[in-house]
């Protein structure tokens, strides 16, 4: 998770705004506004980002051009107990006094698009998502104040709970099945995968979606840097190419009704109907291979022959590794003593139509 505010950073930038009132907010350096204001590196010696962004000891400090006329609303009592004094609006100008780092949200795609698709103007935008916030401008960055947290904060908009702000607008499309999907049911909320504030594509979190995926998704990683893989690495496909991570109604977030499914929107040729069916093939083609990467030729989960062994151990001829006849030349020599079922291809030498045949006697997938 790239959230990773240590207290002792929380701490020393309350510090850094007690000691210097007026220097409000550690700038996000991925964000970092082009704003007309001068930026000043002050040497207060923990000036870490207050942002989600790896800390960087050099972190510009932004100053805030003027104290935010974030008394507007009545002054709160340190200790209103909640309830008393409900929120109001203050306004995206008063948000971006102090949270000059935001500016570039002038470039997002909500704020283009809000005016024209919602009616929402950039002035309301802000508290769309973060709710009103006169009493969290009045706390003015003192997190022991209760007004502080009456907005929505980070740390709940990532939450599944939180993502409920997001549905309001985008609860069709590919999120028809969000509701009770793995990621929702975890608590991996909108805001885990897309950043609204960074401004990439599709608002990810990361550079790719490949990126968005490992984050969590560690294992996978490995995964597909394996010698056979599908070309997720090399950018032709990606993650969500065969996963909807918004939920579907196939098993494993697969955006097919079925693994097969999947599978055909590629792979057309391998979904029949064949004349002769290989039944695993019809059947689920992860019985023999993994999707995301192997260390065997194309991505089978097994080396051949073994694969094949696994289920026929007794044909015609005998379909294990031993099976040579006792009786021809050298059957006691190893070095020569080489069955062709386990050379090269092994069955797939004689048995190339492993996916099934249209051949009138491709009944054993020879042809
Ligand atoms: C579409 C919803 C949405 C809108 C509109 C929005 N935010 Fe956010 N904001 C979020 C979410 C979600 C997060 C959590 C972190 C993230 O996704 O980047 C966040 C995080 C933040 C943070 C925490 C610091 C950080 O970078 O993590 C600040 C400060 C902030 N927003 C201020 C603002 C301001 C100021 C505006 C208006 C100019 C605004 N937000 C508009 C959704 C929104
Ligand atoms: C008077 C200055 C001030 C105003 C006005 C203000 N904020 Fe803040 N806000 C802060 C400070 C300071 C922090 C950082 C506190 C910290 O990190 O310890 C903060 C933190 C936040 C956070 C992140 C909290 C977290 O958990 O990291 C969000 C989100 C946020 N503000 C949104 C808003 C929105 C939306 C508005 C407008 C409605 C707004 N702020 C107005 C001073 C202000
Ligand atoms: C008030 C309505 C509203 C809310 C709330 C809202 N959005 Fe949006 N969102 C839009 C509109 C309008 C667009 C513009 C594209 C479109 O028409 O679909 C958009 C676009 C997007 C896109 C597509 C960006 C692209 O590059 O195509 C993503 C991703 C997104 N929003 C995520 C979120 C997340 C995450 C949240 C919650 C933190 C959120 N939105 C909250 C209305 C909303
Ligand atoms: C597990 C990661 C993940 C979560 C959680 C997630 N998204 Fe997405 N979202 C993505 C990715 C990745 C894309 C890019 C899709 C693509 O490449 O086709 C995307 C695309 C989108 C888009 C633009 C394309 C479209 O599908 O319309 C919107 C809007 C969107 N997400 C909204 C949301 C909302 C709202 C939530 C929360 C209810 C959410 N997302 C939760 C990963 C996620
Ligand atoms: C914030 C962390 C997080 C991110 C980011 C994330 N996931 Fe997940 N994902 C989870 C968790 C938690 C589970 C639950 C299963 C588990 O414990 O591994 C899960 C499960 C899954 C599953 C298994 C579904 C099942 O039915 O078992 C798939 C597939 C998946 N994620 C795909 C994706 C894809 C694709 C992306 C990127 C678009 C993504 N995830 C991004 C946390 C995440
Ligand atoms: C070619 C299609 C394809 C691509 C591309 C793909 N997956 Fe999968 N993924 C699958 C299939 C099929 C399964 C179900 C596998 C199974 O049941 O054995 C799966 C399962 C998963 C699971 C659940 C694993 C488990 O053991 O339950 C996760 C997590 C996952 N994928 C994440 C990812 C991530 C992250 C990416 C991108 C880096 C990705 N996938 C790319 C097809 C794909
Ligand atoms: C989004 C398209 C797409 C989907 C969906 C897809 N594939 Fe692929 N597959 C590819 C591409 C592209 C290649 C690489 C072809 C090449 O390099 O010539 C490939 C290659 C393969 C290979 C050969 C790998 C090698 O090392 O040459 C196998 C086996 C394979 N896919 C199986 C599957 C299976 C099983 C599924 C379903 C779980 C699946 N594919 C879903 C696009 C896809
Ligand atoms: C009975 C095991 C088995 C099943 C089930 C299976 N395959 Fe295969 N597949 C193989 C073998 C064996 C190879 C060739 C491996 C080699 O050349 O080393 C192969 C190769 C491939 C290739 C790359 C070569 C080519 O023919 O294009 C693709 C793509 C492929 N399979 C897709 C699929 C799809 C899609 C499914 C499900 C419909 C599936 N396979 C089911 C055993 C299987
Ligand atoms: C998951 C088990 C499984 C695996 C793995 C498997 N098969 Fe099969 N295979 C079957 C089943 C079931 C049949 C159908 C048998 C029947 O109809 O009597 C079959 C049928 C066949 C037939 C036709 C038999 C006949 O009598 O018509 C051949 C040839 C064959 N498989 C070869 C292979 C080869 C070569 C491999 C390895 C690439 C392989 N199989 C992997 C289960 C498997
Ligand atoms: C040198 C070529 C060749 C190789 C290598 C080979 N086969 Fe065969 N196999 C055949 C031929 C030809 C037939 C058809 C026999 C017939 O129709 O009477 C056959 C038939 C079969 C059958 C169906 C007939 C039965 O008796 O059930 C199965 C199953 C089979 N082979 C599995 C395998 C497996 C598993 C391997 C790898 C260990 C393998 N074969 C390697 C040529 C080969």
């Amino acid at each position: 998770m790239r959230q990773s505010v240590t207290p002792w950073m929380k701490f020393a930038v309350l510090a850094a705004v007690v000691a210097v009132p007026s220097l409000l907010l550690a700038a996000d350096p991925g964000t970092a506004p082009k704003a007309a204001a001068p930026v000043v590196t002050v040497p207060v010696p923990a000036a870490a980002p207050v942002t989600s962004v790896v800390p960087s000891a050099t972190a510009e400090v932004i100053p805030v051009a003027e104290t935010p006329k974030a008394a507007e609303p009545a002054p709160a009592p340190p200790k209103a107990p909640e309830g008393e004094e409900k929120p109001e609006p203050v306004g995206a100008s008063t948000c971006l006094a102090c949270h000059t780092n935001k500016e570039g949200f002038h470039d997002n795609i909500h704020a283009k698009a809000w005016p024209r698709a919602k009616h929402i103007e950039f002035e309301q935008s802000c508290e769309k998502c973060h709710g009103a916030g006169s009493l969290h401008a009045a706390a003015a960055g003192d997190r022991s104040n209760p007004g502080f947290s009456t907005i929505r904060l980070p740390a709940e908009l990532k939450t599944a709970e939180g993502s409920k702000t997001c549905l309001q607008c985008h609860e069709g499309g590919n999120r028809v099945h969000w509701e009770g999907s793995v990621h929702e049911s975890r608590d991996v909320g909108c805001a885990s995968c897309h950043s609204v504030h960074a401004g990439r594509k599709e608002l990810l979190g990361a550079d790719t979606v490949m990126d968005t995926c490992l984050k969590c998704h560690q294992n996978m990683r490995a995964e597909i840097r394996k010698m056979s893989h599908h070309p997720i690495v090399e950018g032709k496909i990606t993650c969500t190419d065969c996963h909807n991570p918004h939920g579907t109604v196939g098993p494993k977030l697969l955006v097919g009704n079925s693994v097969n499914d999947t599978c055909f929107k590629c792979h057309a040729e391998k979904r029949g109907p064949m004349l002769w069916e290989h039944r695993p093939v019809a059947e689920d083609c992860t019985i023999c291979h993994t999707p995301h990467g192997s260390n065997h030729n194309k991505l089978t989960k097994q080396r051949l022959p073994y694969l094949c062994q696994q289920c026929h151990t007794n044909s015609r001829h005998p379909g294990t590794i031993y099976a040579v006849n006792p009786t021809s030349v050298g059957a006691n020599d190893p070095t020569i003593n080489l069955s062709s079922r386990t050379l090269y291809r092994a069955c797939i030498n004689c048995h190339q139509q492993i996916h099934g045949s249209n051949h009138p006697s491709g009944k054993t997938f020879t042809r």
